[in-house]
């Protein structure tokens, strides 16, 4: 496997060191290739990512990737919003599930849900019309945009509780009329369960009752809402990961950004960027391999082992370090 390690900026270069060093302690057969991308290299260079950059990523299997931070500087292009697009990563993944030992603000501990976001249409399509008194935002939603997410999402649920919930708000907004039908459809002819839910009802249910849900699937906005809202069940923003899925190539991230405000303290949480690391090795087929670290880092949380946004006095790299102390336990002990 090639992997494109990106750290870009503020604690992505102190939590993908960790993730990285959790992968190495692994020794299986992937090349890093280090790219250096974001606000920093902007401030550098003039340039936050080149062509050249983008060709690099583009050779490899798939990316870890820190977090940029992105300026309100109208003139600054987003990173990952280009990253995204050139490589037409249609699919952002965000599994929801409790970690040991961790509560978060709902109290909830009977969840495992997975939102599966619709990531290059829908009201981020970036058309948009500005003029003296209004201002147009276009929102696309298109068949084969919203097939290959529906599908993404139904074979998701084969591998888990075969059950997929649309969410939509197609009473108001024609456009999602046609990703209800495309999911319908999807599912029905993949011989997957499925309901469908309004939008705004769902962001009440799924704080509420987040033990019906199985997969979840979406437009890009709604998607994007309801997965940062999820984060309420898990405890921080240190703890989620994410995957953005196309058809050739993947890129993993923790869910939060580049928190200038604890950067160079040395106390980020590194889990989201070690569990994106679960992640990755889950999509190339290292299915031992990513249950391994998952359960690594249930058990170094559940010894207490923690950041300060988890109220523990850890610094990233005494986590990471418990996390891959963790790991080579279980390979000593695991049989021939
Ligand atoms: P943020 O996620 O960077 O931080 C929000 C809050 O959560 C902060 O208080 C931060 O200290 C805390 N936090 C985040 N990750 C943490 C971790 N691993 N451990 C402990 N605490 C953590 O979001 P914010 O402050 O809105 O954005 C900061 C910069 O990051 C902005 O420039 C924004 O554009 C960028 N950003 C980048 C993203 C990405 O690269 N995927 C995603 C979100 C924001
Ligand atoms: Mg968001």
């Amino acid at each position: 496997m090639k992997l494109a390690v990106v750290e870009g900026d503020g604690i992505g270069r102190e939590v993908i060191p960790e993730a990285v060093k959790v992968l190495d302690a692994l020794s299986l057969p992937i090349e890093k290739v280090h790219v250096e991308i974001g606000y920093e290299k902007w401030e550098k260079t003039g340039y936050a990512i080149t062509d050249e950059d983008l060709e690099t990523l583009k050779k490899c299997d798939c990316i870890l990737f820190g977090a940029v931070t992105t300026p309100p500087d109208p003139e600054y292009k987003s990173v990952l919003l280009t990253i995204r697009k050139e490589l037409d990563m249609y699919a952002n993944i965000r599994p929801v599930k409790p970690l040991a030992g961790i509560t978060g603000v709902t109290g909830k501990s009977d969840f495992n849900y997975v939102i599966v976001r619709e990531n290059t249409e829908g009201l981020y399509s970036g058309i948009e019309e500005i003029h003296d008194d209004v201002a147009y935002t276009t929102r696309v939603v298109s068949r084969k945009g919203s097939k290959r997410v529906a599908e993404y999402a139904c074979k998701l649920a084969k591998m888990r509780n075969n059950n997929v919930t649309i969410v939509h708000k197609s009473n108001v907004m024609k456009s999602d009329k046609l990703f209800l039908d495309e999911c319908q459809q999807t599912a029905e002819s993949g011989d997957v369960n499925y309901n469908d839910t309004l939008v705004d009802a769902m962001a009440y249910y799924l704080i509420t009752y987040p033990e019906r849900y199985d997969v979840v699937v979406t437009t890009n906005l709604f998607g994007d809402i309801l997965s940062d809202m999820s984060a309420a069940h898990i405890g921080s923003m240190g703890l989620m990961p994410s995957a953005n899925i196309g058809d050739e190539q993947a890129f993993f991230e923790p869910v939060h950004g580049s928190a200038p405000d604890i950067a160079g303290e040395k106390i980020a949480n590194p889990v989201a960027a070690i569990l994106s690391v679960k992640m990755l090795l889950q999509w190339y087929g290292y299915n031992n391999e990513a249950s391994l670290v998952e359960r690594s880092v249930n058990y170094t949380l559940n010894q207490g082992i923690k950041t300060p946004d988890l109220g523990g006095e850890s610094t990233t790299e005494e986590l990471g370090q418990a996390v891959i102390d963790s790991i080579n336990s279980q390979v000593e002990t695991e049989p021939e």
